[in-house]
């Protein structure tokens, strides 16, 4: 590993769709850690949600957010950080969280993605006229960047326990952190 690394934090990169929320809210109780949302974080700087700021503000004026959100994270400690999708696909961002965290990407085929995402109207990204082929664009293009986490996980395989038990223990063994009572 390298040596400027300092790995106090876990962070949960991956597409629209991969279940980071979830499984970082999941891992975090069981470290005992806190657990934060670059999304919520951006959406609490802004005073408004993310669909809105990209109407108002524009795709760019997120982005520029998102980067201050993230870098602001490399003072955190003991913290599951759950990233917005665009987050895991800039290879300086990936750099940034690597300084601090155990970077795991959360993957997930179009197919699962499509399933999870298709009810519903919060991500920007997904408003237009043929979401599907939007979603296999985006993950061909974030892949190569993606792929450069500590760890891939498939999430779309493996039951929920499963791919939270697997975090955990990818986290231990680069830290030795000990089991709490
Ligand atoms: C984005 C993913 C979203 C959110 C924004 C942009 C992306 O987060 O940050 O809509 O660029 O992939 P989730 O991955 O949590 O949906």
């Amino acid at each position: 590993m390298r040596s400027d690394r300092q790995i106090r934090n876990i962070a949960l990169i991956g597409f629209m769709g991969a279940g980071k929320s979830t499984v970082g809210q999941a891992v975090a109780r069981q470290l005992r850690f806190e657990f934060v949302d670059t999304d919520h974080l951006i959406e609490a700087r802004a005073g408004m949600p993310i669909s809105e700021i990209f109407a108002q503000q524009g795709e760019a004026a997120f982005r520029q957010i998102e980067q201050q959100v993230v870098t602001e994270l490399a003072g955190r400690h003991h913290t599951v950080i759950a990233t917005g999708g665009g987050v895991g696909a800039n290879a300086e961002h990936l750099a940034s969280l690597k300084k601090h965290a155990l970077v795991v990407c959360l993957w997930v085929s179009p197919e699962v993605v499509w399933r999870r995402v298709r009810n519903q109207t919060h991500r920007p990204l997904l408003q237009v006229p043929d979401p599907q082929a939007r979603i296999v664009q985006l993950l061909e293009e974030r892949t190569p960047v993606y792929r450069q986490a500590d760890v891939l996980m498939n999430s779309g395989l493996r039951q929920l326990t499963q791919v939270v038990q697997n975090v955990v223990h990818q986290y231990r063994i680069m830290t030795r952190a000990p089991r709490p009572e």
